[in-house]
C-alpha cells in the first residue's frame, strides 16, 4: 500500500483527482469504478474543473459504481444515481449510457446482483477503483462480518452506517436499511485502487485498514493483499499512524 499524505480535504481531493486524471489521459477508454459519499465529492469537483479547462476528456470512459440503496428510485435525491449525476456525470462529457450503478428499484435482490456482476464483467473489469472508507472500515457497503463476500450482494446496513448516513435524510427512519454492493472479489480485481480518507473520525478505521490484521471485521484490511493500492489521506485521518 502506498500512502500519500495530504494536508487537508482540499489537498487530498486535488491529489486524488490528479491520479484519476492520469488514468483517463493514459487510457481514454478506461473503466473507472466510482464511489459516493463525502470523501470523493472534492475529487469529482477537481475532475469536473479539469474537464472545464479542456484538460480532460471523459467521452471514452465507462463508469461502474460500487453500490446503490435498495428501494430508492433514481430521481430520489438520496439515491446514489442522483448523487453521481449531480456531482460528476452532469459536469463532464461521460456518455450517460456508459455509466452503471446497481438497479436499486429491482426488488428481486438476486436478479439485481447477478445483473450487476454481468455488467461489470461485460465492460471488461475495472482499471481504477475509487473507494472511500467507512468508520467501521467498510468498503462499498461490505460491512464488518464473518466473511468477505465475493460478488455483488444485498446487505443489511449496520446501525453505525445508518447513523452515519442519517445526516443526508430528513429522519433516521427514512434511511434505507438495505443496499446492493459490489463484493470484495470485484473490488480486488480492479487493476489499481485509490482510497480517499479524510478527517480524525476516520483515523482508527484507517489504521486498522493499513496496519491491522486482515479480517472481514475490517473489510478494508483486505486491500493489504492488493498489489496496487494508493491511499490519499489527510493529516487528520493519518493522526493515529
Ligand atoms: C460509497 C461507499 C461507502 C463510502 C464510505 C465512506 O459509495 O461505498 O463505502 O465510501 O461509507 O463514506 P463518506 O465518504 O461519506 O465518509
Amino acid at each position: 500500500m502506498r500512502i500519500i499524505r495530504a494536508k487537508d480535504y482540499e489537498d487530498m481531493s486535488r491529489k486524488a483527482a490528479a491520479i484519476i486524471a492520469a488514468q483517463v489521459i493514459t487510457k481514454p477508454n478506461c473503466v473507472l469504478g466510482l464511489a459516493t459519499g463525502s470523501s470523493p465529492i472534492g475529487t469529482y469537483a477537481n475532475l469536473a474543473a479539469g474537464y472545464e479547462k479542456g484538460d480532460l476528456d471523459f467521452s471514452g470512459v465507462t463508469t461502474v459504481n460500487l453500490d446503490e440503496y435498495k428501494g430508492l428510485p433514481r430521481d430520489n435525491d438520496q439515491s446514489y444515481y442522483y448523487f453521481m449525476n449531480h456531482n460528476f456525470f452532469s459536469k463532464v462529457n461521460v456518455d450517460p449510457a456508459r455509466t452503471f450503478l446497481p438497479d436499486g428499484m429491482e426488488a428481486d435482490s438476486d436478479k439485481a446482483c447477478r445483473e450487476y456482476d454481468r455488467i461489470v464483467a461485460s465492460v471488461g473489469g475495472v482499471d481504477l477503483q475509487l473507494l472511500g472508507l467507512g468508520h467501521n472500515g467498510h468498503i462499498g457497503f461490505n460491512e464488518p462480518g464473518e466473511v468477505f463476500e465475493a460478488d455483488t450482494h444485498c446487505v443489511d446496513l449496520t446501525e453505525t452506517t445508518i447513523k452515519a448516513n442519517q445526516r443526508f435524510f430528513a429522519s433516521i427512519d427514512d434511511v434505507p436499511r438495505q443496499a446492493y454492493t459490489m463484493g470484495i472479489k470485484t473490488i480486488m480485481r480492479a487493476k489499481k485502487i485509490l482510497v480517499v480518507v479524510s478527517g480524525k473520525d476516520k483515523a482508527a478505521a484507517l489504521k486498522a485498514t493499513c496496519t491491522g490484521p486482515i479480517t472481514p471485521q475490517v473489510q478494508g484490511s483486505v486491500l493489504q493483499l492488493h498489489n496496487d493500492v494508493i491511499i490519499v489521506a489527510d493529516e487528520a485521518a493519518l493522526s493515529e499512524m
